[in-house]
């Protein structure tokens, strides 16, 4: 959805007869968005999409989730979480509430069928790892430190070339740039931390014709479905439109700094109801001569931080380690640990990478997460003893 794109073969017109060589029509789809309204690609098929030959009960587990009680500040351990499988199974949630749905997924397997959320667009952050995702609008390959955007209906496969780590945002609706970085016509503005140039699209193949049993999980929270389709998905000629998967690498995010510490949202990707999105990333410090790079003593009264650790030197944060959580929550302050703003001062730099989520409404959390919480996390604000 940054912007218009089309590929392959398509019809002068929306909506009107195209012919296969053979004379046969080809089945022209519309995947859109909040009824009508919202962002729409057409799809030209070599078959109808809506042969079935069967439906069944997809038995998927739900998250088992509790309140965050006693309400306080909280750390998980996600790499001992053992999660295995393809990039669907392997998903374990974290937190979560009726907003978005946090996992982590770590996974080898590629998928032997494909997955389609109905429910809201999926965020996905790849941690480590590469290989691509195979969907109708084309193949979209991923590596180490993308995000990939995957709008709601997307019907997709997941094929690693090697083994993948993901952070997964299953999120309640659109997955969308700032509004603040776009202009009224739409186009990403000059001082958004990312240009249209920096999204990649899926790269659309030949149309694959075969006919036989193809399985499409369909998961809606609650509502699943395993679907059994007469063709394979991926028999697309062309499509154009603006809803299609796409990816971002942190690389190319371009961080705004300044001569005083700049806030999270300054860091800003994404945004989808009732969560906001961030991401930390190499970057020199504020360059007043008194500056204080580490983040000072605050309180988000009203809602929740999730910080995930992809790599570096987390200079604010004891214990940490790759791939913990750390979780703050609304009614407790955080900040720098005893000692870390005194071993900040000075420093030009930081080679962190961290991204974050905030939500507006109260994360809970999942049961593969309080087995691996490091419960004394809330204590270490406190100065060491001495001895
Ligand atoms: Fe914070």
């Amino acid at each position: 959805m940054p912007s218009y794109l089309r590929a392959g073969s398509l019809p002068a017109k929306r909506h009107i007869q195209f012919r296969r060589p053979n004379g046969g029509l080809y089945a022209e789809e519309l995947l859109s968005t909040q009824g009508f309204e919202s962002v729409y690609s057409l799809l030209y098929h070599l078959r109808p999409p809506t042969a079935t030959l069967d439906v069944r009960p997809w038995s998927r587990p739900s998250p088992d989730f509790s309140p965050n009680e006693p309400l306080r500040n909280r750390h998980f351990l996600t790499q001992r979480i053992e999660t295995s499988g393809d990039a669907i199974s392997a998903r374990a949630a974290v937190l979560g509430n009726a907003d978005v749905t946090i996992a982590v997924a770590e996974f080898t397997e590629p998928m032997a069928y494909f997955y389609r959320n109905v429910r809201g667009d999926e965020l996905l952050f790849v941690h480590r790892g590469s290989g691509y995702l195979q969907t109708p609008l084309g193949r979209l390959d991923y590596r180490a430190h993308d995000y990939l955007v995957i709008p709601v209906g997307t019907t997709y496969a997941v094929y690693p070339s090697e083994k993948t780590r993901m952070l997964v945002y299953e999120t309640s609706g659109p997955v969308q740039v700032p509004r603040r970085y776009r202009n009224e016509f739409g186009q990403l503005a000059e001082h958004a931390p990312y240009y249209e140039r920096d999204f990649r699209g899926p790269v659309l193949q030949e149309p694959i014709d075969e006919l036989g049993a193809f399985e499409i999980r369909v998961s809606g929270k609650e509502r699943n479905a395993i679907y059994t389709v007469a063709h394979h998905p991926c028999d697309v000629v062309g499509w154009d439109g603006y809803c299609y998967p796409y990816a971002f690498n942190l690389e190319e995010f371009a961080p705004i700094t300044g001569k005083l510490h700049q806030p999270p949202p300054a860091h800003a990707t994404f945004e989808a109801p009732g969560a906001a999105f961030c991401a930390f990333v190499p970057r020199l410090f504020d360059y007043h001569p008194l500056a204080i790079p580490v983040p000072y003593n605050h309180s988000s009264v009203d809602c929740d931080e999730v910080l995930y650790y992809v790599s570096g030197n987390f200079m604010s944060r004891r214990g940490v380690e790759e791939s913990s959580i750390t979780l703050h929550t609304a009614g407790a302050p955080h900040g720098p640990q005893p000692g870390a703003v005194e071993q900040s001062l000075g420093k030009k730099s930081t080679d962190e990478i961290a991204v974050m989520i905030d939500t507006f409404s109260p994360l809970h959390i999942a049961r593969a997460a309080s087995e691996v919480e490091d419960q004394d996390y809330y204590r270490s604000w406190l100065e060491p003893t001495a001895t």
